[in-house]
């Protein structure tokens, strides 16, 4: 189609302001989808993903629709995932489009994620449409929100549409709007083909298939083309769209969003937001690659070691269909045969877990995570560690460098007090406050991302009774004064244990993790001894004391010196099994350990 007739855009809300019911209107306003399909949620398809009302992956989906200037335009939906955790994710998906529809809920106001999304939208210089969704509820306070999108993210207020997703009022002022305010696209002049490669699934059939938003040239089925980052070069073999299900079209061109397959084998070949152009008259790479790099590690080890072959294929499963999840193998002393699993974020991770335990059936145990630290090595060389078994010995370390975020945090007012102590705790500093309303308040803070890892967003729920929201932006790395903590049991060290903590955190954690050990660690017939280490240095301790068995129960009668002799006896004995170290800890006892954080 005609470009000037084309508009790509995506919707970007916080979690359940309306973003699924308002795509399905429009889908269904359109005449894409019939009334009956409209029942059906149509965008959001996994059933975790619709438990958890968050949005991972779904098509683009491309709609007629005919203008009140009589004439008709394409219309290209572009699904990104709401959360900030698959921030490249977002922006890539943002890449792909001219414009955003951006939802708030007129009761809920702005919340963390609106304020998160939109600096993204804003950093890809797309036009933004505001939606004030859900008028039709009987709390909804327009002024209100009309007045948070001028303070609090500089879109002016008479620019919102007011609607209700629900019950389709102002289905067709959107529609008009995306139409008249969204830029057409406008081909790059470059000399050949450059489409934008911005999410892929995999097909058994036809292999991965990339979503892709041509920016220049023309995409057709024959053609040669090359995938400039990886450089492969493949014969096209299908081209087409969603309406919402696939279809083949004969080209894509110019704007135009759609897939293509071509025969290729893995996911690993085609690197996501990589360009994609003609391979015998190759044009440049558009701007803003980026490498997708998992953020967060952890291991993740079959709770019965017979699952280990079926852990294996199902993460080989997942990965087929999420790229941005990475594994290898390792073995732990403690728990034995599993992998080392990379993530975007933290909702990845959960998602990832969550998955394997559904969809997979699979018991699993995951350990401690980590974030990436940079250390930076006495001999000027600088070594990523991911894996606290991996850190260099103290004396080789010259600094350690550890990742930070920036987090949006919206608040009542008067659980402030409780969250700047949070912040405190958690190592953060607030670097702005601004009144959202007369009740809220938000706050913008820099914190490591390892202090939010476990149960940061969990605190700020229970601190606000359940109406504070977060979400949070990475931020670059800053050098911190970082350790690696050992547990060791009977002076060995217990590897599923071992963390990378701030110094000033070291002796509290390691005491929280010794108390927990001693609760779970049974009784044996010696004294088993936990303590928490930095580099060589105990720094807490705790005791299991031995059993004492009666071994003068049967030396009834009164001769004091055999008893002696007997418990004699038995002391030497405890010193050799000592020696010998071996502790029995229960699996269920690491597992208890690891799941309290
Ligand atoms: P996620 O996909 O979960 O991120 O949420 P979402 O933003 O897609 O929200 P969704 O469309 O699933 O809507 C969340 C809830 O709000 C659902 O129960 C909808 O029925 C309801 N809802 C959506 N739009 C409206 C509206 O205009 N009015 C009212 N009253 N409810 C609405």
């Amino acid at each position: 189609m005609e470009p000037s007739l084309i508009r790509n855009f995506c919707i970007i809300a916080h979690v359940d302001h309306g973003k699924t019911t308002l795509s399905d209107r429009l889908l269904h306003r359109t005449g894409t989808i019939s009334d009956r399909e409209m029942q059906e949620q149509l965008l959001d398809s996994m059933d975790l993903e619709r438990e958890r009302g968050i949005t991972i992956k779904a098509h683009p989906v491309t709609m007629y629709y005919t203008a009140r200037n009589g004439k008709r335009y394409e219309l290209n939906l572009i699904d990104t995932p709401g959360h900030v955790d698959f921030s490249y994710e977002v922006s890539r998906s943002l890449r792909a489009c001219e414009g955003a529809l951006l939802v708030v809920d007129a009761a809920q106001g702005v919340e963390a994620q609106t304020v998160a999304n939109v600096h993204l939208a804003m950093k890809q210089n797309l036009t933004i449409i505001p939606v004030i969704n859900k008028i039709d509820l009987p709390h909804a306070n327009i002024p209100l929100v009309r007045q948070q999108l001028e303070d609090i993210l500089a879109i002016p207020a008479d620019s919102a549409i007011l609607a209700s997703a629900k019950e389709g009022i102002g289905t067709d002022e959107i529609l008009e709007a995306i139409v008249e305010r969204i830029p057409p696209p406008q081909p790059t002049g470059a000399p050949s083909l450059q489409a934008l490669a911005f999410d892929s699934y995999f097909d058994t059939y036809k292999g991965v298939v990339v979503y892709v938003r041509v920016f220049n040239g023309e995409l057709r089925p024959g053609m040669q083309i090359r995938l400039l980052h990886s450089g492969q070069t493949y014969e096209v073999k299908e081209v087409g769209s969603f309406n919402p299900k696939p279809y083949v079209r004969d080209r894509l061109g110019v704007g135009e969003t759609g897939y293509l397959a071509a025969g290729i084998k893995s996911p690993f070949e085609v690197k996501l937001g990589d360009t994609i152009t003609d391979a015998r008259i190759p044009s440049p790479a558009l701007p803003g690659f980026q490498e997708v790099r998992p953020m967060v590690f952890s291991g993740i080890y079959p709770i019965n070691t017979a699952d280990y072959e079926h852990l294996k294929a199902s993460m080989a499963k997942l990965q087929l269909n999420d790229p941005a999840f990475v594994y290898q193998p390792e073995t732990s002393v403690a728990l034995g045969f599993g992998f080392r699993c990379g993530f975007l974020g933290l909702l990845h991770m959960e998602i990832v877990q969550e998955r394997l335990r559904r969809e997979y059936n699979l018991d699993i145990i995951a350990t401690y995570p980590s974030v990436v630290y940079r250390v930076h090595l006495t001999n000027g060389t600088v070594k990523e560690v991911d894996n606290p078994a991996h850190m260099p010995e103290p004396n080789y370390i010259a600094q350690i460098e550890e990742p930070i975020i920036r987090a949006y945090i919206l608040c009542p007012n008067e659980y402030i007090g409780d969250l700047l102590l949070l912040i405190t705790e958690k190592r953060g500093v607030v670097e702005n406050t601004e009144t959202l309303d007369p009740r809220r308040v938000m706050l913008t803070a820099r914190l490591p991302l390892n202090e939010i890892l476990i149960d940061f967003h969990d605190r700020i729920k229970s601190i606000t009774h359940g109406y504070g929201s977060m979400d949070y932006e990475h931020a670059g790395y800053m050098p911190s004064d970082m350790v690696k903590l050992d547990m060791l049991v009977n002076g060995e060290p217990v590897d599923a244990f071992s963390c990378i903590v701030h110094r000033d955190k070291a002796e509290s954690r390691g005491r929280l993790l010794a108390a927990k050990l001693k609760e779970v660690i049974p009784r044996h017939q010696f004294q088993v001894a936990i303590q928490a280490a930095i580099g060589g240095r105990i720094i807490a301790r705790e005791t299991v004391s031995a059993l004492r068995k009666d071994v003068t129960a049967k030396c009834y009668g009164g001769d004091i010196t055999r008893k002696r002799k007997l418990l004699e006896r038995q002391k030497e004995g405890k010193k050799r099994m000592k020696a010998i170290g071996s502790v029995h800890i229960p699996q269920e006892a690491f597992i208890e350990v690891l799941k309290t954080g």
